[in-house]
């Protein structure tokens, strides 16, 4: 089997590739990765049967002969940061929109089986304490530039599915944690703000809410999707995983032995999304899928486990990313 990887050397696609190479000795992985600012090539350093192309999916005539060879295309290419795409969304519309629509129209000539990696934040957010979760079939309601763009990637590959006949299906997980996550996010913010003895900075009053989900179990649903989700599906995955910013923040403070107040608030993000949530049924219904970390106070402990260790992976970027976000009072 062979396995086109888009974006393989970004967070939540080297883990992937990891997963693939360790459980489907029939694999063969081929990254196709423009190794932007995000993507870092030793996240799939040393692997065996794992190819590295360097190239951008916007590009047809780089994506064309890669997706012809694959026997299944997972799109994880894209750009990530909601903080990004306030500053400059032109990216954005550009690796997610016009990317996804490259590698659609290379799966179409093809006929080659596509899974779209998307995100719950297309459909807006939720009341802090409305019992709702996000469904799939509810309105994309998206609110930055990050999460329009998504939306918009998500509506081609549908579209493809119902007028060209691409077996395609879609995912919208919510936020995951875990190694190889880039420092510009919360939690490895946060927990690299701590190794170096600074405070950690939380957007606003903190009361946000995220449902966390831990990487590997993100990408076990992908599997379980590839191999069982229906084609023209979208399936939501979530692990039932809600806390919101101030509590993370806490127990990341908690696993440096520091004074749970020992963080600053900062400059709020303009457009802020409340909360995001999952209800997984469907996933769960159709494919039997469960996530193997339960324990999120566990699976935290293992990330930051994770950056102590591997400090030369992350430190190169490190001032940069803070002289960005002091920019921004943040
Ligand atoms: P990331 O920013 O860590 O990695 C993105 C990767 O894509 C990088 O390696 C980058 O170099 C590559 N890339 C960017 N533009 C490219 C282009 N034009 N051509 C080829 N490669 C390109 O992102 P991530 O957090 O790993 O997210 C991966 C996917 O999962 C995204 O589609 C994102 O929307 C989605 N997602 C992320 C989360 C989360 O919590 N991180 C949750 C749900 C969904
Ligand atoms: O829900 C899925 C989405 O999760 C993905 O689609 C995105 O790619 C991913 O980046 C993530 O988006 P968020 O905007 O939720 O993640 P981020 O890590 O940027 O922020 C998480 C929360 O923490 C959010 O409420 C903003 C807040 N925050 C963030 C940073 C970087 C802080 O309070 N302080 C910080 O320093």
């Amino acid at each position: 089997m062979r396995v086109l990887v888009t974006g393989g050397a970004g967070f939540i696609g080297a883990n992937f590739v990891h997963s693939t190479i360790e459980n489907h000795p029939d694999a063969e992985v081929t990254v196709l990765d423009k190794l932007t600012y995000a993507g870092n090539p030793d996240s799939i350093a040393g692997l065996d049967r794992v190819e590295l192309v360097v190239g951008d999916i916007a590009d047809a005539d780089t994506v064309d002969p890669l997706v012809k060879d694959a026997d299944v295309v997972v799109n994880f290419a894209a750009e990530s940061h909601n903080d990004n795409s306030l500053n400059d969304p032109s990216p954005f519309i550009r690796t997610n929109i016009e990317g996804t629509f490259q590698i659609l129209e290379a799966v179409r000539r093809h006929g080659t089986r596509l899974h779209h990696i998307s995100t719950d934040e297309v459909y807006g957010d939720l009341e802090i304490d409305e019992p709702r979760k996000f469904a799939p079939g509810d309105p994309y309601k998206p609110s930055s530039p990050y999460s329009s763009s998504k939306g918009a990637s998500d509506l081609l590959v549908r579209a493809w599915v119902r007028s060209f006949g691409v077996p395609a299906t879609i995912s919208n997980c919510s936020n995951n944690y875990g190694p190889y996550q880039h420092i510009e996010k919360f939690i490895p913010r946060t927990i690299t703000n701590l190794i170096d003895g600074v405070r950690p900075r939380v957007y606003g009053t903190g009361e946000q809410v995220r449902d966390w989900i831990h990487v590997l179990d993100h990408n076990s649903a992908v599997w379980e999707i590839i191999n069982k989700g229906r084609i023209g599906e979208t399936y939501l995955i979530g692990a039932n995983g809600e806390k919101n910013n101030l509590e993370v923040t806490k127990m990341i403070l908690a696993e440096f032995g520091r004074d749970p107040d020992d963080f600053d608030h900062v400059n709020d993000r303009p457009g802020h999304d409340q909360r995001y949530a999952i209800d997984n049924s469907k996933l769960v219904e159709e494919t039997g899928w469960q996530p193997s970390f339960q324990d999120f106070a566990a699976g935290l402990h293992n990330t930051v486990e994770w950056y102590k260790a591997n400090e030369a992976w992350w430190r190169p970027q490190k001032e940069a990313v803070e002289a960005k976000y002091a920019k921004q009072g943040q």
